[in-house]
């Protein structure tokens, strides 16, 4: 078996992020391989979900785990995943992004969706999210389209975050 690997996650601006992924044809050795890299990757960082383009990958793959504190892992695994049926109740969520670090903003999302998707051994799943969980994989989705948690703010706070990012990038590369 092929060791897992640590890649480096893509921060905007970085215009990668911004492409739309494909559908995979199908989960191969291959494609769980490129989900263990990019569990490994998100609980580095750490995050509780990763799409497959924030380490430059854009094909519709998301990784998330929503265990808490002091729980076991619960890796939870998403190929070519679809939104069946969207609540139209909506409720803010302080939002943050392993592409955006540091940034948090309310993000106005749906309560509860119903999905489709092929797990880590392309077994197709149609199931309900709600709380967290609806939460992450709709952040998670907009990922796959190239959309980002702070394209929903507005154009000032929007620059402002990106420029956060890039000024934080700056310092480190300095070793500031
Ligand atoms: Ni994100």
């Amino acid at each position: 078996m092929k060791p897992m690997t640590i890649r480096p996650i893509l921060t905007v601006p970085n215009k990668i992020l911004k492409q739309v992924s494909k559908p995979v044809e199908k989960v191969t050795d291959e494609t769980r391989a490129l989900m263990d890299d990019m569990l490994e990757t998100m609980y580095d960082a750490p995050g509780i979900g990763l799409a497959a383009v924030q380490i430059g990958v854009p094909l519709n793959i998301i990784v998330m785990d929503l265990a808490k504190e002091g729980e076991d892992p619960a890796p939870r695994y998403f190929v070519n995943p679809e939104i069946l049926e969207l609540e139209d109740e909506q409720k803010p969520y302080e939002e943050g992004c392993l592409s955006v670090p540091d940034v948090y903003e309310d993000v106005d999302r749906s309560i509860r969706v119903k999905l489709k998707y092929l797990d880590y051994h392309g077994k197709e799943i149609t199931e309900w999210a709600d709380d967290l969980y609806a939460v992450c994989i709709q952040h998670e989705m907009d990922h796959l389209k190239g959309v980002l948690f702070i394209d929903y703010l507005s154009r000032l706070k929007r620059n402002r975050a990106v420029k956060k990012v890039q000024k934080a990038e700056k310092l480190n590369a300095v070793g500031a």
